[in-house]
């Protein structure tokens, strides 16, 4: 068996998710052009979707309700603004959105948009205040809406494989606030906004250098202020990114695409964020065991086997014979793996986290070069999200590309980590809109 990290098919795998100098440099050109395209409104550009909201000013004060669905899971918080950029969250609650062991699964297509939404609402339920006034709530949900108003958010399509019928072309908050109606839960929804949006305004009410938000967890997107389109003080525009296509596929995208709850959307989000880091894995993987350089495991065929959480394993097992990716393989099927086959695994796992972090680092130059061509300034970016957060060496090497990217012009691109920011972002919201 040729595990040889030298043969010809290695060298193709490289090929595949490498992203070399000039790629990136176009990818970066390519996201500004697309940015612009669609900030001056032409015919056939995606959609940029302006918040309710621009940056706070760090005095806000009063305490909130926040709702935060993600993609895997979803939270409820109390939260205390403090003013001078401070919080804190008086209660939590935080729960999967499909649990096997618990016997349920809110976001499959056999679930109802009312079972969704009264799940959401026991959960603002089990912190809000009881028998007390009405708290303002503030609602982040992670998925692109067309808004009319604060609390007005049309969800335009579904992605990161949730499939939920019913509720595509509705007002996600009148289906909120009904349930929480239907559950006598004392809040008034106040604003409904992305999670970058959400990230952006915790990283700016903490500190106001802070002019757009970015989230790489399970999805991929990001937002900025945009300044000049609007009257002051301008209003933050969610990007979605994810849904840039300006990127070269290879056959492993191609495939995971063809087989996803959305085909031809979101291509760059299936390129790089957490939901679809692990099948890009699992593909190459099944690639390798059919031209006989590793053996077949089952998972190899069990679409979405490996997670984000064990790419992150595996790029963590460091150890001589990389025992921690033994027990995975084990897991998967493969009882006796020898250490080529483990070694062939890590490298699978380190090119398609380096091609995320790459392909992420080019977009974020990009976004920056939206106002600022030349690069020549600060950013400050809030981020947030699982794969940011948890992914072994991703966040030091997307800094690296970053200060990389700009030394020679003399700007920088600063990421901030915003933990919490998806839901305490939602609570500030709610204040700034009251
Ligand atoms: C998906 C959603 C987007 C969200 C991102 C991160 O890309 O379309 O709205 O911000 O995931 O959760």
């Amino acid at each position: 068996m040729n595990v040889n990290n030298m043969s010809p098919l290695w060298a193709a795998l490289r090929r595949d998710f490498a992203v070399p100098a000039a790629a990136f440099a176009a990818t970066a050109r390519a996201f500004q052009a697309d940015v612009a395209a669609a900030l001056a409104g032409d015919a056939g550009a995606r959609a940029l979707l302006p918040a309710y909201v621009a940056n706070p000013g760090g005095g806000e004060r009063g305490y909130c309700l926040a709702l935060d669905m993600g993609g895997t899971n979803a939270r409820a918080l109390l939260v205390e603004l403090l003013g001078g950029g401070t919080w804190r969250v008086r209660r939590q609650v935080a729960c999967r959105l499909r649990d096997a062991s618990r016997g349920y699964d809110y976001i499959a297509p056999a679930t109802t948009p009312a079972a969704l939404f009264d799940f959401l609402a026991r959960l603002v339920g089990e912190v809000a205040p009881a028998g007390g006034t009405r708290l303002p709530l503030g609602f982040t949900f992670s998925y692109p809406c067309r808004q009319s108003g604060p609390a007005q958010a049309v969800l335009l399509q579904w992605n990161k494989e949730i499939e939920v019928p019913g509720v595509v072309g509705r007002d996600v908050g009148a289906l909120l606030q009904a349930a929480l109606d239907r559950a006598g839960v004392a809040a008034r929804l106040r604003v409904i906004v992305n999670d970058t949006v959400a990230t952006q305004l915790a990283g700016a009410y903490a500190a106001q250098d802070c002019r757009a938000g970015v989230i790489i967890g399970t999805g991929f997107n990001a937002c900025y202020l945009e300044e000049r389109s609007f009257p002051p003080p301008g209003r933050i525009i969610n990007l979605e990114a994810g849904d840039f296509a300006g990127v070269a596929a290879n056959r492993y995208d191609w495939q995971l695409d063809a087989a996803s709850a959305n085909p031809g959307g979101q291509r760059l989000e299936k390129m790089v964020a957490g939901r679809y880091v692990g099948e890009l894995v699992r593909l190459a993987a099944a690639d390798l065991a059919r031209q006989g350089l590793i053996r077949h495991a089952a998972a190899w065929r069990q679409p979405y086997a490996i997670t984000a959480a064990d790419v992150g394993r595996i790029l963590a097992d460091t150890a001589p014979d990389l025992p921690g990716t033994a027990a995975l393989l084990r897991r998967w099927g493969m009882a006796d793996s020898t250490a080529a086959e483990r070694a062939a695994l890590r490298r699978l796992g380190a090119l398609v986290a380096g091609r995320s972090a790459r392909l992420v680092a080019a977009v974020l130059c990009g976004l920056v070069r939206c106002s600022d061509p030349a690069l020549a300034r600060r950013h400050v970016l809030a981020v947030d999200g699982a794969l940011y957060r948890h992914l072994p060496g991703y966040a030091p090497r997307l800094s690296l590309l970053l200060r990389r990217a700009t030394e020679e012009s003399g700007g920088s691109v600063v990421l901030r980590l915003t933990p919490d920011g998806s839901g305490v972002g939602a609570a500030i919201a709610a204040l700034l809109v009251e």
